[in-house]
């Protein structure tokens, strides 16, 4: 089996796989990072959400080859320094139900807020779709950026 050094969260990891292994499989079930959710696996839900050099990502949908040249971030790699804004903005609107979902809408959400700090409804709109979450929390979620977006300009 060939080895991959991918970066997760600023440390070097080698794995063992294929290389079209998509890289939700390894952060689950090689590095036991289950922070990311598998929901569909297919790109469709947004549960697996991590980010990619900044961006947001389907982790389900990238394979391991395709994610060799930057950083990955996984929620567990999000408060290596203390509680984000995000964090903290989640937190104090109580925004998550059953929780599944919620590590994808917050590393989006994240995404979002590392490059406009002043995200218009239409904005958030758009960096949030396709991100399902079955227990409704929208409007919550919504909120909770824009606390976070205060946040982070106070
Ligand atoms: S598990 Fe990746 S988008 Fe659904
Ligand atoms: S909080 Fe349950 S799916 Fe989103």
């Amino acid at each position: 089996m060939p080895s991959f050094t991918l970066t997760i969260n600023n440390d070097k990891k080698v794995i063992s796989a294929e290389p079209e292994t998509p890289l939700l499989w390894v952060l689950r079930d090689i590095l036991d990072l289950t922070g990311t959710k598998f929901g569909c696996g297919k790109g469709l839900c947004g549960s697996c959400t991590i980010l990619y050099k900044g961006n947001s990502v389907r982790s389900c949908t990238l394979t391991i080859a395709a994610a060799l040249e930057g950083n990955i971030t996984t929620i567990e790699g999000l408060s290596e320094e203390g509680l984000q804004p995000i964090q903290e903005a989640w937190m104090e609107l109580d925004v998550p139900q059953c929780g599944y979902c919620q590590s994808g809408q917050i590393m989006a959400a994240s995404a979002l807020l590392s490059k406009n700090t002043r995200p218009s409804d239409d904005e958030i709109n758009r960096a949030m779709a396709g991100i399902i979450c079955r227990c409704g929390t929208y409007v919550r979620i919504k909120k909770a950026i824009q606390l976070a977006a205060n946040k982070l300009e106070e």
